[in-house]
């Protein structure tokens, strides 16, 4: 299965990675479905939609245990360091990260909840590359919790070869990949604003605003067309925002699951959180 999957997904990889050098634009490195795979999604998901007798209401501020308006997702951070010291974080990092990231995610309904903070020296983890042997050592040792427990891993994060900002698998993939489920932050991107959120978004099914080009899209109504990412190295929006599909408005340059800087505003759209909850009922949580 894993093989499979893994050559279906090659030639979308090597199209979102090939220009994700850490140097000049450092990126998020997960292994993005090609259009073929999300068109296979996509006809899934109406199937799945069909044989569910009414819309689930979102879950913000109802049905929450202990009178929580909030989703509180338990979170374990594993923090990978070399023998030399490279990739030591401090506590200040890491949690400004979490509380940035959970200010990222209120419209979502979901927060996270650290339950335990590990460092582990290992130069040979450290350095695995995205789903290298290595690396599933890694996460078969350090793994806590089942599909609705999130992993976060901090050390370089290498795709294809690059260092890029992080990735994470799909909830999709999870099912298929259980041990593998996680989140990787690369250590020099740990002050990113936005990363972690970006990287959950995945985690919860999110596609990039990019993914699938004009059509099929990312599998989300709310998100303009977006043929491909752009990236600017200034922190300022362009103006005007360009707008790279026919007939679908501006490129939504202010997503969370988007490349810009946050610049251009730092969002989900209901659409993506409608997703995102899907994705811990019918998955996470199921
Ligand atoms: C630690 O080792 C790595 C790999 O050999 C090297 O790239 C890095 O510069 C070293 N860092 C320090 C602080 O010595
Ligand atoms: C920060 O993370 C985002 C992904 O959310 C990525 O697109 C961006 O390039 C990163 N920026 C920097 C400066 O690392
Ligand atoms: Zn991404």
């Amino acid at each position: 299965m894993k093989a499979v999957s893994v050559i279906l997904l090659y030639f979308a990889v090597a199209v979102v990675c090939s220009h994700d050098h850490f140097d000049s634009s450092p990126s998020c490195g997960y292994r993005a479905p090609d259009v073929a795979a999300i068109q296979a999604m996509a006809h899934r998901e109406r199937h799945l939609q069909a044989s569910t007798p009414s819309p689930r209401a979102l879950f913000r501020c109802e049905a929450c245990r202990g009178g929580s308006r909030f989703r509180t997702i338990d979170t374990y951070i594993h923090v990978i360091q070399m023998m030399n010291r490279t990739g030591h974080l401090p506590d200040a990092v890491l949690e400004e990260s979490i509380q940035v990231t959970n200010e990222l995610l209120l419209s979502t309904g979901f927060q996270l909840k650290v339950v335990s903070t590990k460092r582990i020296t290992n130069d040979v983890w450290y350095l695995s590359e995205s789903q290298s042997d290595e690396e599933m050592d890694m996460g078969h040792q350090l793994k806590q919790g089942g599909l609705d427990t999130l992993n976060i891993y901090y050390k370089a994060a290498i795709v294809d070869g690059d260092r890029v900002c992080g990735y994470a698998n799909l909830a999709d993939d999870a099912v298929y990949w259980p041990e593998d489920d996680g989140v990787v932050i690369d250590m020099r991107c740990a002050t990113n604003k936005t990363i972690l959120a970006h990287e959950f978004g995945h985690w919860m099914n999110l596609l990039h605003t990019f993914d699938g080009g004009c059509f099929p899209g990312d599998l989300v109504d709310d998100t303009n067309g977006q043929a491909m990412p752009m990236r600017y190295l200034s922190d300022e929006c362009p103006d005007p925002l360009p707008d790279t599909c026919p007939d679908a408005g501006f490129d939504p340059l202010d997503n969370i699951m988007d490349y810009a800087p946050s610049g251009c505003g730092d969002i989900f759209t209901p659409g993506q959180v409608q997703r995102m909850q899907n994705a811990w009922r019918n998955i996470r949580r199921a």
